[in-house]
């Protein structure tokens, strides 16, 4: 099938692997890849992208080298700021050093947990952005929200402040380096999945708002992702519909079996 944008499979592993968890994780999954894939699936475009904890990010980047697939690791936040008195923070310097050259900024767990807003999430878009980074920010509505009808709305005000407003922050979208995580958030780690036809009305919406705000080139470059409960079985429903880029996947990106099905299923989708 053809994707104007290829494909993404994002694994966001949240705050699960160890570095030693993490080595054991990518030999299964690199002998699994080897063992199970035809390289002819193996060649097909599509971005593989994991996003461990950060103190297990530098012992992922050692093995990326010797992998089967091509994953590239990312960092689940970072600050706006490239140095500092802010505890508990990492900074984009720090994640260049080690090789990293992906960002998660504004996961719903962030809003709901950690108090991050949108206003702060639009800060470390831009700033990430500016400093050279992939950045992957994640919208979503909650469960009444989307009851009440106001999906689109709240959406809208996620991506007004989520992103970068300066005419100069338009280049950053069209080399592809930003993409937008559609998550809602009544879907994640819930076993509900947004149904195929649910996630590409939404990502309609997003897209036209990014259409609307900078233009069709940055709009139809710009790579959305669905996440919320993705399984090997739901994955390919998802990734046919002309808006979905890829996904965004917690829990089953976290087992070997369930990962080399998500990627067997990504492959075949890109063919
Ligand atoms: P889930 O998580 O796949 O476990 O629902 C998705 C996410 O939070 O990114």
């Amino acid at each position: 099938m053809k994707k104007p944008r290829g494909i993404l499979l994002a694994g966001n592993w949240k705050m699960n692997k160890s570095p030693r968890e993490t080595a054991a994780f990518l030999k299964d999954v690199s002998d699994g890849a080897r063992k199970n894939l035809p390289l002819e699936l193996i060649h097909r475009p599509v971005r593989f992208v994991c996003f461990p904890p950060s103190v297990s990010l530098s012992e992922a980047q050692s093995h990326s080298g010797e992998l089967a697939l091509p994953i590239e690791f990312g960092a689940q936040n970072a600050h706006f700021e490239k140095s500092g008195a802010f505890t508990g923070e990492i900074s984009g310097p720090m994640l260049q050093e080690m090789g990293v050259r992906w960002v998660l900024v504004g996961h719903s767990e962030r809003r709901a947990l950690f108090g991050e807003t949108s206003e702060s999430a639009g800060k470390r878009c831009l700033s990430l952005l500016q400093q050279g980074f992939n950045v992957m920010l994640c919208v979503g509505e909650t469960r009444a929200e989307r009851e009440g009808g106001k999906t689109a709305v709240v959406l809208h005000a996620q991506l007004q402040h989520g992103l970068p407003a300066s005419p100069s922050g338009i280049e950053e979208f069209l080399d592809g380096r930003l993409v937008i995580a559609y998550e809602p958030v009544w879907a994640i780690g819930t076993g509900l999945t947004a149904t195929p036809e649910q996630a590409e009305e939404t990502h309609q919406v997003i897209r036209k708002w990014l259409w609307d705000r900078f233009g069709m080139e940055a709009s139809a470059r710009t790579p959305i992702l669905y996440g919320g409960s993705v399984t090997p079985d739901t994955i390919q429903a998802l990734l046919s519909c002309a808006n979905i880029d890829g996904a965004l996947v917690g829990g089953a990106s976290i087992k070997v079996d369930s990962y080399l099905a998500l990627v067997r299923g990504a492959l075949t989708l890109a063919g």
